[in-house]
């Protein structure tokens, strides 16, 4: 695991671009691997900056999102697939079917996540996956639990987790209380892992994932085990390291 200590987020955002921008540049025939959350944006705001510039080009790239709401259509200001419009696909020349999320719109739930996950194994994988982590040591909406789920699941939100993200909503009330998400193990297949981190409500998430025990109650802890993870992180979010 390599791990970047940067200023701050906006440092955090424009390495992450750098690395996202040579993957896109040097293999788009693999799927891109991409997150939602306030973690992302940044990096994603370069990413647009540099279509309009001209130095990269969206037109062969593939994309499949971690992760997405169950219950929640696409139109839905709050669902993945409206941010993913709103702060990338928007913005740059990425043909839409060659962008993938789970439908969230579906009720069932065992047909969406085999579908998914099917998708992913039979398009050649993940060559880059981007991920944030949760202040609970989420990645994807892996949430702590008893074990590592290997594949695409539904998975009913910590309490926490819809603490921290009611801020995106108008009420507590109005966070999902489920979500189609990657499995452990669809994540650790991608060949590449970038996780980003930035401010101090990461720091004791991120000090376990990096130097705590392997365990599913910290389901970030599981990236010790893979061969090439780069961790891009500030020094609020490295303040206990
Ligand atoms: C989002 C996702 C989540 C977020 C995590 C951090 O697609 O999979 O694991 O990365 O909840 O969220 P932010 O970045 O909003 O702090």
């Amino acid at each position: 695991m390599r791990v970047y200590r940067v200023k701050d987020y906006d440092e955090m955002s424009k390495k992450a671009a750098t690395i996202l921008a040579a993957q896109i540049v040097s293999g788009p025939e693999k799927a891109l691997g991409l997150a939602t959350g306030s973690t992302p944006a940044g990096a994603y705001r370069y990413l647009c900056k540099w279509y309009q510039e001209g130095i990269l080009d969206f037109s062969e790239i593939r994309t499949m999102n971690l992760d997405e709401y169950r219950g929640i259509s696409r139109e839905d200001s709050q669902s993945y697939y409206h941010f993913m419009k709103e702060n990338l696909f928007g913005h740059v020349n990425i043909k839409e079917e060659n962008t993938f999320i789970p439908d969230g719109e579906r009720e069932d739930a065992d047909a969406v996540c085999r579908e998914y996950e099917a998708l992913i194994q039979s398009t050649g994988g993940v060559g880059l996956q981007l991920l944030g982590l949760g202040r609970n040591g989420h990645i994807g909406f892996n949430e702590p639990s008893d074990s590592f789920i290997k594949e695409c699941h539904c998975v009913s939100l910590a309490l926490s987790t819809i603490e921290a993200n009611k801020r995106f909503f108008e009420n507590a009330e109005d966070v999902p209380r489920q979500a189609y998400t990657m499995g452990i193990g669809t994540i650790m297949s991608a060949e590449k892992i970038l996780l980003l981190a930035s401010g101090e409500e990461k720091a004791d998430a991120l000090s376990r994932m990096i130097g705590g025990p392997i365990t599913p109650r910290v389901p970030a802890s599981i990236l010790q085990l893979h061969r090439d993870v780069t961790v891009i992180a500030d020094e609020a979010a490295l303040s206990k390291i």
